[in-house]
């Protein structure tokens, strides 16, 4: 019982009379009747809740500070029309998640564009849809985005990523500030100086700001206390030769409980060490106020996310493994394929049943790496079960793919006892519709 009411889960998640998990008031039972599985289901007063939390935590400590959710981490209009709702800005890294932020009437004032090769038509999209900020990422981007803006004699606000040869202690496919890394102009090179002279030269730029990103997740609070002074120190050189420090963005990377023997600091904690980082440094230095910036994205849509699969398959090998075959699986999830990630599940329909037996959770897609949880004590499992993965969603459903030409799940809200579709399940026509024939 207290798993559910663990930070794991979203925070309506309570059990019922018949034994079963309920999300937003609603009956896992009755979902999958309803939806089918696999399904991701997300809880609105969670990710509500976790917006709020956010912007709480880092406004009341340091007043001129944006949130910017990071959708990367998953991103549909409706999704995109509920954090915009909660006062939140979105960070794109693709034409199309643009496209999602236009369709969701989302401000584009309060969008910023990352990536680090970004394409020519992105740009102009960009620009015709009055984006707000560019986050420059390489010396070809800052010198396509200067003739872009100049073509259509305007002046586009950018930021300069750098990258602060600071280690963030995470997955190395997850780590972005490093030196050897494809993202951001690095200061150790020297290519952040030559970054920033080339933006404050361009005529058709104004460099607003400074931006970097350590990796995703971050368990540690040190990194960003190191980074920003690293950063800082590194721009006061630039003051003289014209930067005016109006943004600086520390990026996202904020972690979320996976499993209960990792717990990550609380949005507190972040949002302490960043703003003391930040407010230090902008004083010694003499920076004035930025407005501060933070990218989550995990951290936002993370916790508010449940995927419930249903048991089929079983197959016992004595003294090797059980395996339970799921009905999803890579293709919704391959963070574990990816990363190794850890996750835990409930048996969602006889709560209050103990474990008895270790068996591992896999999918049903053509790989042995098609697995979502190694080793799990659970109840003894039946045909027919239903699963719960706390936990899931983010970049879960955003990672997702068609492999072995799976349909992808469907995603529903959850709120209050009512539930609504934000994403049908896709079907087999959906997934010819691009074929030619
Ligand atoms: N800002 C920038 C510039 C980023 O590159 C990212 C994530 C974020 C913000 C948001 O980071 P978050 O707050 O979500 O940790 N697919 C991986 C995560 C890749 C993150 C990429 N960049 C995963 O499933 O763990």
């Amino acid at each position: 019982m207290t798993f559910v009411n663990s930070e794991l889960f979203p925070i309506t998640s309570d059990v019922n009379e018949n034994g079963r998990l309920v999300l937003g008031g609603c009956d896992v039972g009755d979902l999958v009747s309803q939806y089918g599985t696999a399904l991701l289901v997300f809880d609105e007063n969670t990710l509500r809740g976790i917006c709020r939390e956010f912007v709480h935590e880092f406004t009341s400590r340091y007043t001129n500070t944006k949130v910017v959710y990071a959708s990367k981490a998953y991103i549909n209009p409706a999704l995109a029309k509920i954090v915009h709702e909660e006062g939140l800005g979105l960070d794109v890294v693709s034409g199309g998640e643009l496209a999602v932020a236009y369709a969701a009437g989302v401000d584009s004032s309060f969008v910023y564009f990352h990536g680090n090769n970004k394409a020519h038509r992105e740009l102009e999209m960009a620009l015709d849809g009055s984006i707000g900020r560019v986050v420059i990422d390489s010396f070809h981007e800052l010198a396509m985005l200067d003739r872009i803006a100049g073509d259509r004699r305007m002046v586009q606000e950018v930021m300069i990523r750098v990258s602060p040869g600071i280690d963030p202690h995470t997955h190395v496919k997850t780590t972005t500030g490093i030196l050897d890394s494809k993202f951001g102009f690095s200061i150790e090179t020297g290519h952040a100086a030559s970054a920033i002279r080339r933006a404050i030269a361009a005529p058709n730029l104004d460099l607003i700001g400074i931006h970097f990103h350590l990796g995703s997740p971050i368990f540690e609070l040190e990194p960003y206390d190191t980074a920003i002074n690293t950063v800082m120190d590194f721009l006061v050189a630039f003051k003289e030769e014209g930067l005016n420090l109006r943004e600086f963005s520390p990026g996202g990377g904020f972690a979320i409980g996976y499993v209960r023997d990792e717990p990550p600091p609380p949005i507190a904690s972040y949002a302490r060490v960043i703003t003391d980082a930040l407010k230090r440094c902008t004083s010694n230095l003499g920076f004035g106020e930025p407005t501060l910036v933070i990218e989550p994205g995990r951290a936002i849509v993370g916790r508010a996310g449940v995927a419930l699969y249903t048991v089929g398959a079983i197959k016992d090998i004595p003294t090797i493994r059980k395996y339970v075959s799921l009905d999803g699986g890579m293709g919704d999830n391959i963070r574990p394929a990816l990363y190794d990630s850890r996750y835990e599940a409930v048996l969602a329909n006889r709560m209050g049943e103990v474990p008895e037996e270790t068996v591992t959770l896999v999918g049903k897609y053509c790989e042995s790496g098609d697995y979502l949880i190694k080793d799990i004590e659970l109840p003894v499992l039946e045909t027919g079960d239903i699963i719960a993965i706390p936990s899931s969603g983010a970049y879960a459903p955003s990672m997702a793919s068609n492999y072995n030409l799976n349909p992808r799940p469907a995603v529903v809200m959850v709120k209050d006892g009512n539930a609504r579709l934000i994403r049908r399940r896709e079907t087999f026509e959906d997934m010819m519709l691009s074929d030619v024939l």
